[in-house]
């Protein structure tokens, strides 16, 4: 059973969330410092929601991620009739704009180590124009207010179902409804790695969560991290 703390504001619910133990979930209704992938900023409104769960996973640390987005898909879908793809390795979108991220970060202290799995949903927060285009609030989509904490509440539901066959290690079912929800898999597209840029068909996801892809030369690539970009839409 996870034990949710609701703050006003904090900086980030991912560095609040690090005081808590494995079992513990931080919610706010603003953040000061949201943040994205890569050092990214989160833009973080009332309005939003903004969930982060503290985790002690054992391996395959990579399909946390995954649970999280397989869990925010489904409550969207349930509260508010939304229905959106997922783009690896993190991303819920809409009609192509982001609708959720989530950032996944792993903590040391000591000999244990534990996760820290935040996400972010734009529900009912206005966003900063220099992200209308390419983001999206289901304030937005569906011209009227829809009650976050009622999304919040399936969220924890569907991830607290998810982690179970996660620490059952049914690793292939989580991937295959992944797949199956994916906006990804199938398309023509670009990484952008540390390692360079990558162009190919991804063609399916590893168990480790990674991306599979078969680059243009008939080689296979593996993606580990990295952004992709849609190339045939
Ligand atoms: C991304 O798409 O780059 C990931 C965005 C993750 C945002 C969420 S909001 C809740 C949690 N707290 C943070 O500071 N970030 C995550």
């Amino acid at each position: 059973m996870l034990k949710a703390h609701h703050f006003r504001k904090v900086t980030s619910t991912n560095t609040k969330a690090r005081e808590y133990p494995p079992g513990s979930v931080v919610v706010a209704d603003e953040q000061t410092k949201g943040k994205g992938r890569f050092a990214r900023k989160w833009s973080s409104a009332k309005g939003g929601l903004y969930v982060s769960i503290v985790l002690e996973p054992s391996d395959r640390p990579g399909l946390i991620t995954f649970i999280a987005a397989i869990a925010a898909q489904r409550a969207v879908r349930k509260i508010s009739k939304v229905d959106t793809k997922l783009k690896w390795p993190n991303d819920l979108l809409y009609d192509g704009r982001k609708l959720c991220g989530i950032l996944s970060e792993s903590v040391f202290s000591g000999e244990k180590g534990k996760m820290i799995v935040g996400v972010g949903l734009n529900v009912n927060n206005k966003l900063p124009l220099s992200l209308k285009t390419k983001s999206t609030s289901l304030k937005s989509i569906l011209k009227k207010e829809i009650s976050k904490e009622k999304i919040a509440k399936s969220l924890l539901t569907e991830f607290e179902k998810i982690y179970s066959e996660y620490k059952h290690k049914r690793y292939s079912k989580i991937i295959k409804e992944w797949k199956k929800l994916s906006h990804t898999v199938g398309r023509k597209i670009k990484a952008v790695t540390q390692q360079g840029t990558f162009i190919g068909e991804a063609f399916d996801i590893d168990t480790d969560g990674s991306l599979l892809l078969k680059l243009e030369n008939g080689s296979k690539k593996k993606i580990i991290e990295g952004d992709i970009f849609a190339l045939d839409n």
